[in-house]
């Protein structure tokens, strides 16, 4: 359940008093977004507005606590002369919300939302009846979401506190293309840390609260963070549009530009495609090559290698581990491979304590004399038309990687804990020569800490 404070904040983002009120909270849970909600209207509506609050609740037992938050409510709009009604609607949202917007849609006027988040299944019911109203999405938050947006009158205004998971990848692709042709982003507020908005929250997840305006004119977007639910440290931001969607971004990321990269520009002036590089999901799905597992390597193989064997900063295989640390070479597997040079890895997953989304290695031959290489399906690889790179290039871009500048500038885009290929893909990256200058430096050091890395990047830029 949303925190008061956050429930009061989400509350406070609403502009727009008309002198009648018509809400939409889905997903309400015992009532709490509806009641913050209340409060503002009471403080901020002409006098006799009316308040019609619908409040979609799937859940039975949370039905008593939720009638009792909506007689509070309504005897305190008594006390100020302000009109309330209250619905609830114990039904499936989903359902109810498609079968309404086929039929012409309840126009509500605000959504105040903090909605369920689960994965919805490519063949379920939920699936086909929001196909059915033009929203292709994967989880039942974004679902929530598109559904309330669908619902609004025109300038109606959506305050949502969700997952940051949908601003990118590519699964949510057709989610935002919904979303930004129906309403303007007017407004993303971030918490800067991962765990202390809700303590007990285990989803790795970063939640972010949107606010939406159906039908509005795009203008600049006004970016605000705090670290923490009781917002003393509120800083706010306008930021041009252009800065949050890129035009022309035929993925329509939207980037949070929350964390400060300063004038790094050079850096992030060219296209993987500009370099002449690709990046891919390691190519190996090891249960589909099951019967060619090798525990140990021996005869003819190839290393099969996995997050394990990059730990520290260093690689070590092969390791005792309950994965194979080999794969027969053999027509089967053949075609999953990779042939021997030098790759730019990244982990796919970073561990909830690590520092850094971006964590890259450098594999080199000298390091695994074999023919060919397997890479695992939790590793991105770097290469070029599924080949090696030269040595200085890989060096350059592993060390560009691993700066903490790069992993400020892939955090204002990626709200997730996954690297995914796509992310690496819309990532900009020095010129190739830059690079290669970074890979020859690189090399020619016997250690490399975190701080040598930045602060050699950072004399490289400037100072
Ligand atoms: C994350 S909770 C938030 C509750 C409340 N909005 C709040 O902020 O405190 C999401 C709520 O959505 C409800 N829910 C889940 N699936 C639903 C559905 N298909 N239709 C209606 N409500 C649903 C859950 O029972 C839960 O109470």
């Amino acid at each position: 359940m949303t925190p008061t404070a956050i429930a009061d904040f989400m509350a406070s983002l609403f502009t727009h008093w008309p002198r009648t009120v018509r809400l939409l909270d889905p997903g309400a849970g015992v009532g709490s977004l509806t009641e913050s909600f209340a409060e503002r209207f009471l403080a901020n509506a002409p006098a006799s507005a009316s308040l019609e609050a619908h409040c979609y609740e799937i859940e039975p037992l949370l039905q008593d606590y939720l009638s009792d938050h909506l007689q509070e409510v309504e005897a305190l709009c008594k006390n100020q002369v302000h009109r309330f009604s209250g619905a609830i609607h114990n039904r499936d949202f989903i359902a109810e919300a498609s079968f309404e917007i086929g039929m012409g849609a309840p126009r509500f006027t605000h959504a105040i939302l903090n909605p369920p988040y689960k994965k919805i299944n490519t063949d379920s019911v939920h699936r086909k009846m929001l196909r059915q109203v033009g929203i292709e999405t994967v989880n039942l938050y974004t679902a929530f979401l598109g559904l309330a947006v669908a619902m609004m009158e025109e300038g109606g205004e959506v305050v949502a506190i969700v997952p940051r998971s949908f601003c990118n990848g590519p699964y949510y692709r057709p989610f935002r293309e919904f979303l930004l042709e129906r309403a303007a982003l007017t407004h993303i507020h971030v918490f800067e840390s991962r765990t202390r908005a809700f303590k007990d929250d285990e989803v790795m997840q970063e939640n972010i609260i949107v606010r939406l305006v159906r039908g509005a004119r795009q203008g600049a977007v006004m970016v605000s963070t705090s670290h923490d639910q009781s917002f003393s440290d509120l800083t706010r931001r306008e930021i041009p549009f252009v800065e949050i969607v890129k035009p022309g971004d035929a993925e329509r990321f939207i980037h949070v530009p929350t964390e400060p990269v300063g004038d790094f520009g050079l850096l992030f002036s060219h296209t993987l495609e500009d370099l002449g590089l690709e990046v891919s999901t390691g190519p190996v799905v090891d249960f589909r090559l099951k019967e060619h597992w090798l525990a140990e390597p021996k005869g003819r193989c190839i290393p099969l290698l996995y997050t394990h064997h990059f730990r520290g900063g260093r690689f070590t295989w092969p390791m005792e581990h309950k994965k194979p640390n080999a794969l027969r070479l053999n027509e089967d597997t053949r075609k999953w491979l990779m042939p021997r040079g030098c790759y730019v890895l990244t982990k796919r997953f970073s561990a909830k304590e690590e520092r850094r989304r971006l964590v890259a290695y450098v594999i080199e031959p000298k390091q695994l004399e074999h023919d060919h290489y397997g890479f695992e399906n939790h590793l991105n690889v770097f290469h070029r038309h599924k080949q090696g790179l030269p040595s200085n290039l890989v060096h350059g871009l592993g060390l560009f990687l691993n700066s903490t500048i790069v992993d400020r500038y892939f955090r204002n885009f990626s709200g997730h804990t996954q690297v995914n290929a796509t992310d690496l893909r819309a990532m900009r990256y020095p010129s190739r020569e830059t690079l290669i200058r970074f890979g020859k430096w690189a090399r020619a050091q016997h250690t490399l800490s975190q701080e040598d890395i930045d602060r050699y990047i950072k004399n490289e830029n400037g100072g």
